[in-house]
């Protein structure tokens, strides 16, 4: 039996991706040749070596300036294709994917620009490979509640391109509660509320992103097992957990992936699934997280189909289509 092949083959899914840290190094170059903007890096050899972070913020730093080289609407739509390729390699064939609108407008583009690239990008990747694909427009919470409240109006033309609001960037001084107006309106709009919390931040904020802001998954949610009573709520609710194993490692949140607390997370039965992030600045995609948490945590088949079934549990796809998937 070949674990490897078995978690290749597997039907997968992915609920925790941002779209702008799966801009690869190569395809990075080459929008920054197309659109005459010089990167501070003489090669894409000397940008990978770049990619070590000692937290979340040094990474962040590098992920913002990567995403200056996207300024059309095909920018937008080969970033989104190249990712729906590599999900067909894989075989995920669900995705929710977040973007990051303040990360463009800020730079004076225009969100549609953002969103009709995706929306291209999205929609032959259904017809050629048949995947499926979410949006989640995620909130900068470095930015003021201000920004993301203008954020959620200028998306008001595009709400049928999206099914839900997030929330990512420094989790560190700015937590759930600064945003609790903004998920409000969003969920009157009928979005799904998502948002990271318990990465870098406390258990506190994972409690708050539940009750404050309505979310009905948490993005990491690890730092939740300082909270043992916290725990025992998530698990009883069934509440999803958006673990990103090889972020976990590439920011410092733990220091080897054999340290990681999974399993303890599985034990304690929280709903767990696994994702990666940013794969073009971790390490490796949805794939190769599988296949290298299964190998250092020993995880059965049957191991691998139950995290399977987690995401499409946590899914926002339709009842028809989590039927296929399972
Ligand atoms: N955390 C917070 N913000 C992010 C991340 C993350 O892991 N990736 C991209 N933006
Ligand atoms: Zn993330």
């Amino acid at each position: 039996f070949n674990q490897q092949e078995f978690i290749k083959k597997i039907a997968k899914l992915e609920l925790h991706l941002h779209i702008e840290g799966s801009l690869e190094p190569e395809l990075m170059f080459r929008l920054a040749q197309r659109n005459n903007i010089t990167l501070p890096y003489a090669s894409v050899e000397a940008l990978k070596e770049a990619y070590q972070f000692n937290n979340l913020q040094e990474f962040l730093d590098l992920y913002y300036q990567g995403a200056e080289v996207l300024q059309t609407e095909q920018d937008f739509f080969d970033l989104a294709w190249a990712y729906f390729e590599t999900c067909h390699r894989d075989n995920v064939l669900h995705t929710e994917v977040f973007f990051d609108p303040q990360t463009h407008t800020e730079r004076g583009i225009d969100i549609g620009t953002v969103i009709n690239g995706l929306s291209r990008a999205k929609q032959q990747a259904h017809e050629q490979f048949g995947i499926s694909c979410e949006y989640i427009l995620c909130f900068l919470r470095h930015l003021s509640e201000d920004s993301a409240i203008a954020t959620l109006e200028a998306a008001k033309p595009y709400l049928q391109h999206i099914i839900g609001a997030g929330l990512d960037s420094s989790e560190q001084g700015h937590p759930p509660e600064k945003f609790q107006q903004v998920f409000g309106m969003a969920k009157q709009l009928g979005l799904k509320r998502v948002a990271h919390a318990g990465e870098e931040g406390p258990a506190a904020n994972v409690a708050n992103a539940w009750q404050l802001l309505d979310v009905s998954r948490i993005d990491h949610g690890v730092r939740c097992l300082e909270d043992e009573a916290l725990v025992k709520r998530l698990a009883a609710a069934k509440m999803p957990l958006t673990v990103c194993p090889f972020s976990n490692v590439k920011l410092k949140v733990v220091e080897h992936l054999r340290e990681h607390p999974l399993p303890e997370m599985l034990e304690k039965g929280l709903a767990v699934t696994i994702n990666s992030d940013d794969p073009a600045y971790f390490g490796g995609y949805l794939l190769d997280n599988l296949q290298a948490c299964s190998e250092t945590f020993a995880w059965s088949p049957q191991q691998i189909a139950q995290l399977c079934h987690n995401a499409v549990a946590a899914s926002y796809a339709s009842d028809q289509r989590k039927s296929e998937l399972s």
